[in-house]
């Protein structure tokens, strides 16, 4: 699994060795995004064994996929945030274009070289996004495997590009690829840059909650839970060089979604500074080329592999909320950079990456 200490590889780790009992190896920079303390309840099984690197070093991934002989590979690695692509894009293009490409390319090196029985069984499963089908109008119908691309973001064009490389493997090399397109996850271990994560913690610290523009963007919210399953059917079933859409059939608006978990604290959490939560929200400046409405047709995963969201959009979130209010650890490490200290005491500053 590469990105693994990250908020979605974090879970994935867990759900599967959990169902499968599996040998893990994680490899993962431990960028900002990336936390060892996400994988605390996988790091004392002997199955599962941390590597600390970058899916672009070749020599690192070519050694690790001779020692470990993996069956699959799962790749999570990414710079993941649209607002700090707009800021930045340099590392998007250099992690998810760039060492996309060196990834595939020491994988399929690794997967020619397989006998023939475990050459037909290998996958390379590359975890993607909905965005990189671009904006939708208020009718028009969800995204399906068959949309044409039209990214508008340097995260989601970065991705395009990198799912186009997945794509062109598998076409040009035969590797046995599956790619996901998900929508917007939230739960456990998200960072707190993204939506549902900062506007809990900053409700119950008092501090305002941005709602960008109108706050009528509407995003496809699932549980990472459901995520993680439909990787796992997908991984198990899918067909090779076959792309699936994952998604919650759970279309909101921003200021719903600040809404409503501005509810929940009110009634779980009344001791916070400001109650009621919802004489926080802010509307601030919205985001540059910000897309309107994402929406995911979910038919093919669900007809093709059995699989269906067990969450409810109300049930997770509020799984959710609660998660954050019972880990405040977890919230204090990433909030005051603490959960960063661990690269340098094992690795050394020369180390520390961005
Ligand atoms: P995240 O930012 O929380 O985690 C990314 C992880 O990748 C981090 O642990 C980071 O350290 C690691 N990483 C970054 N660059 C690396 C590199 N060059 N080599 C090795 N590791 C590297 O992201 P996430 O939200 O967990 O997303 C995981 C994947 O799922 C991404 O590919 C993202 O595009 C995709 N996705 C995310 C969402 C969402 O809502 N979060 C939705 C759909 C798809
Ligand atoms: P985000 O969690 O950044 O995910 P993405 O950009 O990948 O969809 O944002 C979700 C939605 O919430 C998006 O429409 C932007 C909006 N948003 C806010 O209104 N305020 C915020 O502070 C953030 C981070 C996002």
């Amino acid at each position: 699994m590469t990105g693994g200490a990250g908020f979605i590889g974090a879970n994935f780790v867990f759900n599967w060795s959990t169902a499968t009992g599996d040998p893990v190896v994680t490899l993962d920079k431990l960028t900002y995004a990336g936390n060892l303390d996400n994988l605390r309840m996988v790091q004392e099984r002997k199955e599962h064994l941390f590597v600390l690197g970058d899916i672009g070093d070749c020599a690192l991934v070519g050694a690790l996929l001779r020692q470990h002989h993996p069956k699959a590979v799962v790749n999570f690695a990414a710079e993941s945030h649209v607002d700090r692509s707009i800021h930045g894009p340099e590392d998007f293009i250099q992690t998810n274009v760039v060492g996309t490409f060196h990834l595939l390319q020491e994988v399929r090196g690794y997967w020619e070289m397989l006998p023939a029985p475990e050459r037909t069984r290998f996958r390379f499963l590359h975890v993607s996004t909905d965005e990189v089908y671009g904006s939708l109008n208020p009718d028009d119908p969800p995204f399906s495997e068959s949309t044409t691309y039209a990214p508008n973001s340097p995260y989601s064009a970065s991705k395009a590009a990198s799912d186009h490389l997945v794509r062109a493997y598998h076409h040009t090399y035969g590797l046995p690829t599956l790619t996901t397109n998900c929508s917007n996850n939230y739960g456990p271990f998200q960072f707190p840059e993204k939506l549902i994560p900062l506007v809990i913690l900053n409700a119950i610290s008092g501090n305002p909650l941005p709602v960008y523009g109108d706050g009528m963007n509407v995003r496809d919210w699932l549980y990472v839970g459901d995520h993680c399953d439909a990787i796992r059917c997908v991984l198990e079933h899918g067909r090779p060089g076959e792309t699936y859409n994952i998604g919650g059939r759970s279309e909101r608006a921003n200021i719903d979604v600040v809404r409503t978990v501005c509810r929940i604290l009110d009634e779980i959490h009344p001791g916070s500074p400001t109650v009621p939560h919802e004489k926080l929200i802010t509307f601030v400046k919205d985001r540059p080329g910000h897309d309107r409405r994402y929406a995911i047709d979910a038919a093919k995963i669900e007809k093709e592999l059995g699989w269906r969201p067990k969450e409810s959009f109300e049930t997770g979130l509020r799984k959710t909320v609660q998660w954050y209010l019972d880990n405040q650890a977890w919230v204090r490490g990433v909030t005051t950079g603490e959960y960063r200290k661990w690269v340098e005491l094992h690795y050394g500053a020369q180390h520390q990456p961005s």
